[in-house]
């Protein structure tokens, strides 16, 4: 797949501005205004710091399951982007269902994929020269200089990254769908065999709670035995077990 690049200094949103383009565009800028995170989070990122991007892909043809399972092909791309960039004795870099890219548990990319019509725009955030975050996100929030212990990675490198990744699993995907992905994903779940919270909405009154079986073969996460479609995971501690005591 080719990609063509179109960047602004300060957008409001690349995802805003993915709308307009074509299969293989790629929006990028130094800065959004209104960055979107999934679950109507915003995504916050210092000028110029990290990577911001949006790519064009066509899923004209296919099934909304296959299409549902289309985000975590993205994770997995994104994952092993960061991977040619983390030190030597890496941490754990694993994926938080759907698509949170974690690095020894803390996030480290984000992505945000929403479809139009016969497209869906990849909206991905990863966090590369950053060394300094909000007080609420501080202490789940890492960067590529953080865990480099050094400020120079380039944006550019980790884009180009990030896209030749990209490209190889939406190739895999678009033939072979999910399936052929699956135990890919399932190498770097980070939720796998842990009992976890899930939920849909930020003051969700019912989250789901159970112990997780990793995710089915149609991208849903397995609670309790039970599909889940959408929302926002969390790996309970000790202290969080007392909680639901
Ligand atoms: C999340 O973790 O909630 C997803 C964050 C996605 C952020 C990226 S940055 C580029 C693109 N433009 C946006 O407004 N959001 C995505």
């Amino acid at each position: 797949m080719t990609f063509t690049l179109h960047h602004k200094a300060v957008t409001t949103s690349t995802n805003l501005d993915a709308r307009e383009g074509a299969p293989g565009d790629v929006f990028t800028a130094d800065e959004q205004t209104a960055g979107r995170g999934r679950l109507d989070h915003r995504w916050l990122s210092p000028p110029g710091k990290n990577l911001i991007m949006s790519a064009v892909f066509d899923v004209k043809g296919f099934d909304s399951e296959r299409i549902s399972t289309f985000p975590l092909i993205v994770g997995l791309a994104v994952r092993e982007a960061i991977m040619y960039f983390v030190p030597p004795n890496p941490p754990a870099v694993l994926l938080k269902w759907p698509n949170d890219v974690l690095a020894d548990g803390r996030k480290i990319a984000g992505i945000l994929c929403e479809r139009t019509g016969d497209r869906v725009i990849a909206g991905i955030g990863v966090n590369v020269n950053q060394t300094e975050f909000d007080k609420e996100i501080a202490a789940r929030a890492t960067s590529l200089a953080l865990l480099r212990g050094e400020d120079g990675v380039r944006v550019e490198s980790v884009r180009y990254a990030v896209l030749s990744a990209l490209s190889a699993h939406y190739e895999t995907w678009r033939l072979h769908g999910f399936a052929a992905l699956h135990s890919d994903y399932a190498a770097v779940d980070a939720l796998r065999g842990h009992t976890i919270t899930v939920r849909q909405t930020d003051d969700d009154a019912f989250p789901i709670h159970g112990l997780c079986d990793g995710v089915a073969l149609d991208g849903t996460l397995i609670v309790a035995g039970k599909p889940i479609f959408a929302g926002e995971a969390h790996i309970l501690t000790s202290g969080d077990i007392n909680t639901y005591a």
